[in-house]
């Protein structure tokens, strides 16, 4: 049984950053409401000039020299964004250029939130069935780019980042005690693309767009699908709540990981949580997090982590790795 081995992880923010005292100064919103309603207590914007490639590169370049490896050892790059630095050529190509990496394949992936989980479960796929040995893995956005700031109820909510691992592929024995990806789900559910989408695009429009949610519909669905999708990666893997050491779960909104974990009876000391600190950075969002959760410590070699995420489309997913 091949497995496809966490070897490394890295992330980057932009150095801007932004608090929710300096949107009062330009939105008609509070400090304590963004606090109370969702968790978040700043964000990193990136500059002007400052690309998706270029955050998506620097985090790369970070999960690589934690893995030591080089570009030139990689054969696959998976990105997840839904704010490519153009329409085309993906942003993963131009990655696939700056890492020094001139074999393989590189593409893009898009499922907004859900797009780091969706770009594991391709990745790990690769890995699995010898279609590739190292894979450079990576969510990335700049949200702030389409943004629209005359309406407080999303404006706030999003911040800008990118996180990336490293996937290897090696023999394991195919149980439980193996190092890697166990398994992957993916769901969804285009029924739903109204409450959460972009008004804009090459297709439909003229323009790029902004960011349209209707939040108080995606909440109600993201604790049902997120609960759901949760408990099927437990039962695909014979496990309770018990079992899994850390929960690194797309970060959206504080209410929506309190709500999700209370749902499944998973302690919250094992949730990471990082919406207070990049509020939510899209497909980006649990690669930060779980690079943080690494680099502090808490998540140690040989735990079992659940990654999940919700995002526009729908689109929802998980993930079991023990590190
Ligand atoms: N500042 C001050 N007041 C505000 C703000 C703001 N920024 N935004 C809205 N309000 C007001 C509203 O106008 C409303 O006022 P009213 O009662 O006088 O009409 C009131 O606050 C309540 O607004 P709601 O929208 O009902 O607030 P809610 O408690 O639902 O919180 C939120 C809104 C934070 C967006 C929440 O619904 C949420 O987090 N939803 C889920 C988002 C999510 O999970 N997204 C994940 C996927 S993201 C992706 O895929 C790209």
């Amino acid at each position: 049984m091949r497995r496809s081995v966490l070897v490394g992880c890295g992330s980057y923010l932009p150095d801007r950053l932004v608090t929710n005292f300096d949107l009062e100064k330009i939105l008609d919103t509070s400090n304590d409401w963004i606090v109370e309603r969702s968790g978040i207590h700043q964000r990193y914007f990136a500059a002007e000039g400052q690309l998706t490639s270029d955050l998506a590169t620097h985090a790369a370049e970070r999960a690589l020299h934690a893995a030591g490896l080089r570009g030139g050892d990689v054969d696959l790059v998976v990105l997840a964004t839904a704010t490519p630095d153009q329409t085309f050529p993906a942003t993963a190509t131009k990655v696939q250029a700056r890492l020094g990496m001139t074999r393989g394949a590189a593409f893009d992936i898009q499922a907004v939130c859900s797009g780091f989980i969706y770009a594991l479960a391709v990745a790990n796929n690769f890995i699995r069935t010898g279609q590739a040995d190292v894979a450079v893995v990576i969510g990335a956005e700049t949200f702030s780019r389409i943004l629209d700031w005359q309406d407080r109820t999303t404006a706030v909510l999003f911040g800008d980042g990118a996180g990336a691992v490293v996937l290897k592929g090696v023999k394991g024995h195919g149980d439980i005690s193996d190092r890697g990806v166990l398994s992957t789900h993916l769901h969804s559910d285009g029924r739903h693309g109204h409450l959460l989408y972009v008004d804009g695009g090459p297709s439909s429009s003229k323009q790029v767009g902004h960011l349209r949610m209707s939040g108080r519909e995606v909440f109600r669905h993201a604790v049902v699908n997120l609960a759901e999708v949760v408990t099927e990666t437990l039962t695909a893997n014979g496990l309770t709540a018990a079992d899994i050491d850390w929960v690194v779960p797309h970060q959206a909104n504080r209410r929506i990981l309190d709500g999700t974990a209370k749902k499944l009876g998973i302690d919250p000391a094992k949730m990471v949580v990082t919406v207070d600190q990049h509020a939510n950075t899209s497909a980006a969002s649990v690669p930060l997090a779980l690079t943080a959760a690494v680099r502090d410590g808490r998540i140690k070699t040989g735990d079992l982590v659940l990654l999940e995420a919700m995002g526009g489309g729908f689109t929802w997913g998980a993930g079991l790795v023990r590190m």
